[in-house]
């Protein structure tokens, strides 16, 4: 279980001092797919960095299965679990996709295995393992090898910030099975930050962040209509009006 408890991070603005993250309290439960929303500048990556530990909280708590890790630095959170999918994968020279899995795994996968996980993101396995991970390869088919990056690592929380960001919709037609097929066959709890109606469609639960808190969460089914412009608020609203006449 994942738990922040009233989580501050102010950054000095020239003569100004700001609460980007401003008194920010949310539990993840274990094995959920939550997908984080909200206006730019709400302060989700923010939230994404401080949990993985890329930025430093100035105060309030971050605990993760039950161990405080607001001090912890990013590998020590690594190796407790937690798993932060950036935008396109770290290059290093002469890096094919199958060794980027290995060290993501942490282990000596086989290439059958390393195919596997490519499968998963629809990659056709054969035409890439081998391949290096370079500029050569499109933005998509980098987004897709970053998911399998992840699903190697196997980490109790994945955390994915905006992994749409760059997709032609073709790709985002199968980035979205990916996220489904995701859904039904990791274990761990998935943080996806999105604004696309179709990742908050496969939700469990949804979290509205805004202004550096959260303004809403709560089951899908619940968040999303109101997301819409049709929330069971605003239908009662009419109901009341249609009632009063
Ligand atoms: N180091 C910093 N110094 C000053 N302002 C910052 C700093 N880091 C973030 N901000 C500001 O904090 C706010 C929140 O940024 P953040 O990137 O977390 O938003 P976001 O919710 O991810 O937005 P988007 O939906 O556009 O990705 C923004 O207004 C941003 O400009
Ligand atoms: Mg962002």
């Amino acid at each position: 279980m994942l738990e922040i408890k009233n989580l501050i991070y102010r950054v000095d603005d020239e003569n100004d001092t700001k609460e980007i993250i401003d008194g920010l309290n949310l539990t993840v439960e274990d094995g959920k797919f939550v997908v984080i929303t909200g206006p730019n500048g709400g302060g989700k990556s923010t939230l994404a960095k401080l949990i993985m530990g890329i930025n430093k909280t100035t105060s309030g708590n971050i605990v993760f299965d039950g161990v405080d890790i607001t001090e912890k630095s990013i590998t020590d959170r690594a190796k407790l679990g937690i798993s932060f999918a950036f935008q396109a994968p770290v290059h290093f020279k002469g890096i094919r996709v199958v060794d980027l899995l290995r060290l993501a795994a942490g282990k000596q996968i086989s290439v059958a295995e390393a195919c596997e996980y490519l499968s998963k993101v629809g990659l056709c396995a054969k035409d890439y393992v081998e391949r290096e991970v370079n500029n050569s390869l499109s933005g998509g088919e980098l987004k897709r090898i970053e998911i399998a990056t992840v699903l190697a690592r196997g980490t109790k929380l994945s955390i994915f910030d905006e992994p749409e960001a760059g997709i032609d919709l073709w790709s985002f037609q199968n980035l979205i099975k990916v996220f489904e097929n995701m859904r039904k066959t990791v274990n761990g709890t998935i943080i996806i930050i999105s604004h696309q109606e179709r990742i908050l469609n496969i939700a469990d639960e949804i979290v509205v962040i805004e202004n550096g808190k959260v303004k809403k969460q709560g089951p899908k089914d619940e968040v999303f209509p109101e997301l819409l412009g049709t929330s069971s608020a605003a239908n009662l609203a009419c109901n009341k009006l249609g009632g009063d006449q």
